[in-house]
């Protein structure tokens, strides 16, 4: 695909990463816009049988250079606050094609989000959508609304990122879902327009999403008997990708794997992928700043940090991590790659076999997704750089941060 290996060079697209490591300095997030294009179209073009609106999940990756080259192919865009909304115009992204899920929204963010007329507010509970209310009516309008049910169905993938079982704090569980969707009806700022669902992030079989799509018909059938219609079903996102060995579907198999049911039912579909469309369009570059061969383990001190890509800390994730170049000895060790801060929880991957010198730059494969995003200035650490690279171009899309800008909000008491 979009990054590959040229006489030993790790490149993406036409450039090497080494290159890209010299140039603009580590840690680096490097983007390929011919893997997030390829990667947004095998969802538009897998759903093609239905009319569909694949709607891009902004937290997986919010840089606006990003959200820019997936808005020109004619994305939308799920977003979970007024900050991301705000991204998505940046970046050209067309209100119309924008669904809000999030819990809690703010009456600032619904009336934003209202006057720009987004497509559809995907509402988490009754009282968010009495708040909804009270902002549409205040502004004589009428919101786009879709209950987020809670199907309870399990994702079984890491249960920090489930979101779809009863015990969750998301989406409106099954024993309240008619009658808050009666009480929506009723209310005057509401116009009741479709029936969203998320059951979590990086599942690897198409069961999960069949099962919590069976549930939901069953809801809209039943809805039907009490005279409320829907326009769209938004089947949430949630793909997985392969970080070691999964064999997640693709877009295409999952498509297919939900077709007859959507094709039965002949709403508009919305879809949220994340991941699936950012995760393995980026890696991030780190170079080997020192070896600590212990008597118990080796450790090799890289520049990136848990502050710079959070995953293995705060999921216990694996990451695939390549070296750009071709190693400069054979001596292979069993290595503990780990950053400066002061925590032990601070590694990007343990008990990997390389042959490491420092000054190496390595590669953290599928780190497009949910890298830059949750990045922070943990100790005081300025965050990385991002870059995209096209062809045999690169484009700085997020200038490295500048460490005494830090503190620039900050001040000293009189
Ligand atoms: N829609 C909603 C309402 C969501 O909550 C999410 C993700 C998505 C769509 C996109 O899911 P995706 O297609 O990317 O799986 N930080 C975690 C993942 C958290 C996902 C949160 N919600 C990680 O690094 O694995």
């Amino acid at each position: 695909m979009s990054f590959s290996r040229v006489d030993g060079a790790l490149c993406v697209e036409q450039l090497s990463l080494g290159a890209l490591a010299a140039q603009y300095a580590t840690p680096l997030y490097v983007y390929s816009r011919a893997a997030l294009t390829a990667n947004y179209l095998a969802f538009d073009q897998a759903f093609s049988f239905i009319d569909h609106q694949v709607c891009f999940a902004v937290k997986s990756n919010s840089n606006i250079g990003v959200l820019g080259v997936l808005a020109r192919l004619g994305a939308g865009f799920d977003i979970v606050s007024g900050g991301e909304l705000e991204r998505v115009l940046a970046a050209g992204g067309e209100p119309a094609k924008i669904v809000f899920s999030g819990l809690g929204k703010t009456e600032q963010e619904i009336e934003r989000a209202l006057k720009l007329g987004i497509a559809c507010f995907n509402v988490e509970s009754a009282a968010e959508l009495v708040r909804i209310d009270q902002v549409a009516q205040r502004l004589g309008l009428r919101a786009p609304v879709s209950l987020r049910v809670n199907p309870d169905v399990d994702a079984q993938t890491h249960p920090y990122i489930s979101t779809g079982l009863k015990e969750n704090k998301f989406g409106i569980p099954n024993d309240t879902v008619y009658e808050i969707y009666a009480t929506a009806a009723s209310l005057k700022g509401i116009e009741v327009v479709g029936i969203d669902c998320h059951i979590g992030s990086q599942l690897t079989t198409t069961t999960p999403f069949h099962d919590a799509l069976d549930k939901i018909i069953e809801m809209i059938n039943t809805l039907k008997t009490q005279g409320i219609t829907l326009k769209h079903i938004d089947i949430g996102g949630g793909l997985g990708v392969t970080y070691r060995d999964e064999t997640p579907p693709t877009p295409a198999e999952y498509a297919a794997a939900l077709r007859p049911a959507l094709q039965a039912l002949g709403l508009k579909v919305y879809m949220e992928p994340g991941r699936a469309i950012s995760a393995n369009a980026g890696v991030l570059l780190t170079t080997v700043d020192m070896l600590k061969p212990t008597t118990y383990r080796n450790f090799a001190l890289v520049d990136a940090a848990m502050n710079d890509l959070i995953r293995p800390s705060l999921y216990s994730a694996w990451m695939d991590i390549q070296p750009v170049a071709k190693p400069r000895h054979d001596d292979v060790k069993v290595w503990d790659l780990v950053g400066p801060v002061c925590e032990s929880t601070d590694f990007i991957g343990k008990e990997r076999e390389l042959a490491l010198e420092a000054g190496d730059v390595l590669a953290v494969m599928g780190a497009g997704a949910y890298g830059f995003v949750m990045a922070s200035n943990y100790n005081t650490r300025a965050r990385a750089a991002e870059v995209m690279v096209d062809g045999d171009q690169a484009y700085v899309v997020r200038q490295r941060e500048i460490v005494n800008e830090l503190w620039a909000l900050e001040s000293l008491v009189p």
